[in-house]
């Protein structure tokens, strides 16, 4: 069985690849892109399977592809406050290098795993001290962030939470035609992210700076941002990789 792994190469897609090659044969397709990658051919040699190195908004890349058995679409621009002044490129790789990646996806008629992201519900859901639950930002200090639920509405704040939101609503339209599974994290960190890529978020920058101890300072109202800082416990793991662990389950995290 093949898989293709759009953005085989980043910090997911090779933890994806690394999973499923015991079973599975996978190629990626991805740029390289040098704000991720500091090394290409690092990159590309540690993915476990073949690397076509093009842009998944280019369709004669997509038409030289061998027809896999799925595609796994992770091929994105990831920076949410790079996106709020990129958004011409946010947009052209997100919204349409997702469309392609369906379209192809539906040519070969094979089924589509699509990472989309928690920042489709922006500033999400906040419970209050009389347990209800407002959504967006608060002025209520007493107010917790809660977990967003699947169905909770779409109310994106950032141009990249705009387009992973655009490009599910897109990927509706192949429902009829091929399998289709999106995926939503909230941030995800680990060993082989790109900690030099100063768009990839705040937690690993967080983490960057762990690393280099180095502290962080984050000033303001409450917000997800310091309920993070706040659970600021954490021991390095034997893989020399910090982990944070939670204080108290009051912060929610
Ligand atoms: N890491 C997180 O916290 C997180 C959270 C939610 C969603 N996601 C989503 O998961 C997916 C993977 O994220 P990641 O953390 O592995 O990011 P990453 O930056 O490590 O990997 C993205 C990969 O896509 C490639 N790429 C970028 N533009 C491309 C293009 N036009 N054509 C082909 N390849 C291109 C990059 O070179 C890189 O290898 C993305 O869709 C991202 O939006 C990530």
């Amino acid at each position: 069985m093949k898989a293709l792994v759009t953005g085989g190469a980043g910090f997911i897609g090779q933890w994806t690849a690394r999973r499923m090659s015991s079973a599975w044969d996978v190629t990626a397709l991805d740029s390289l892109s040098e704000q991720v990658h500091q090394d290409p051919e690092a990159s590309a040699r540690a993915f476990p399977g073949a690397v076509v190195r093009g842009d998944v908004t280019d369709e004669g890349v997509w038409r030289r592809l061998e027809r896999p058995d799925v595609v796994i679409h992770l091929a994105a621009e990831t920076g949410t406050a790079q996106s709020m002044y990129e958004f011409d490129r946010y947009r052209r790789v997100n919204v349409g290098g997702t469309r392609l990646a369906a379209e192809m996806a539906a040519a070969w008629g094979v089924p589509i795993v699509a990472m989309s992201s928690r920042a489709v519900y922006g500033e999400g859901r906040y419970r209050h001290s009389d347990q209800t639950i407002s959504f967006g930002g608060t002025d209520d200090p007493t107010a917790v962030p809660a977990a967003s639920r699947e169905s909770d509405e779409h109310r994106p704040v950032s141009v990249y939470g705009e387009t992973k939101s655009e490009g599910e609503a897109l990927l509706t339209e192949f429902a009829g035609r091929i399998p289709i599974t999106v995926v939503r994290p909230q941030n995800v960190v680990g060993p082989g992210q790109a900690l030099h890529n100063p768009y990839t978020g705040v937690l690993a920058a967080f983490l960057a700076r762990m690393r280099r101890a180095s502290l962080s300072w984050s000033t303001g109202t409450v917000s997800r941002l310091v309920t993070l800082w706040r659970c600021r416990m954490w021991r390095r793991c034997s893989s020399g990789w910090p982990c944070i662990r939670p204080r108290s389950a009051r912060f929610g995290c």
